[in-house]
């Protein structure tokens, strides 16, 4: 589907949300990762993703982020598709720590292999759900949406909203078109300790090609990094990224299922 208008788009959501019962990892591996790849190929966004998404998540990511670098870290997002991801962690650390302290961990670096998508990133557009719009609200306790966001069209399929990114959250971004795996294979990156992330992402690659991606992000990533996974990674890209050396981060006692250190 191609996104040249918001109906088009919100066709896309659609689908998002009739997969939205979470298919298990067999049926994402297969049917997603080809319909996924064909959609790359002829060049249009295969979405997927949502501010917030995965809801309980992000509190935790918050003190992990402010426990480990408390000085700041570079971000580097890949698998960005609209960027969704990368606005909601600037929300939430300006919720947590306050626009001046949160300064420290901007710009976030966020690629995607998509050009398509880094056109929508550009574009400064989100389609949201209502789900969405209440995990915002979960989420960020002393700000409201409107801070970051216009809306120029409710009520779209769905209940859907049709937002403008504002420059207070544009400007934390740096969208750039970047393959993780060519990326990983530049000297001149990932020299100082970062957290990356790379989420709901790995089903692109053949079981052999996600041995090798972990493989490179150990040996690439420097000690102290913190690698963030999604719900999708939770089998066998978890077991290969234990294998490589990488363990699981505690937060307040609890095991993180999404979090990964380099030791
Ligand atoms: C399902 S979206 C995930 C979005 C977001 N990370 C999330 O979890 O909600 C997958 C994205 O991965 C991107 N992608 C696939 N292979 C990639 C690669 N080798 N390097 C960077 N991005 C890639 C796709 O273009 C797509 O936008």
């Amino acid at each position: 589907m191609r996104i040249n208008s918001i109906n088009s788009y919100t066709n896309l959501y659609n689908q998002k949300r009739s997969n939205a019962t979470a298919p298990s990892f067999g049926m994402w591996d297969k049917g997603s990762a080809v319909k996924a790849k064909k959609a790359i190929q002829r060049n249009e966004v295969y979405h997927f993703t949502a501010l917030f998404r995965n809801a309980g998540f992000w509190s935790d990511f918050s003190k992990h982020i402010q426990t480990k670098f408390p000085n700041g870290v570079k971000f580097h997002n890949y698998a960005a598709s609209d960027d969704s991801e990368s606005y909601t962690i600037i929300m939430k650390l300006i919720d947590d720590l306050g626009e001046e302290k949160a300064k420290k961990y901007f710009p976030i670096l966020s690629n995607d292999i998509s050009a398509t998508a880094i056109k929508q990133i550009k574009k400064r557009e989100l389609i949201i759900t209502q789900p969405e719009e209440e995990s915002i609200f979960i989420n960020l306790k002393n700000t409201g949406m409107d801070k970051y966001f216009d809306i120029k069209q409710t009520g779209l399929t769905y209940n859907q909203s049709l937002l403008k990114v504002k420059n207070s959250l544009y400007s934390k971004i740096t969208p750039k078109r970047a393959d993780i795996m060519k990326d990983l294979n530049d000297n001149t990156k990932f020299d100082e300790p970062c957290v990356l992330l790379f989420r709901n992402a790995w089903y692109f690659f053949t079981p052999n090609a996600r041995t090798t991606l972990a493989h490179n992000l150990f040996n690439r990533l420097k000690p102290g990094s913190s690698l963030i996974v999604g719900s999708t990674e939770q089998t066998d890209v978890a077991k290969v990224l234990l294998e490589k050396g990488f363990k699981q981060a505690v937060v307040d006692g609890k095991p993180q299922s999404f979090i990964f250190e380099r030791p």
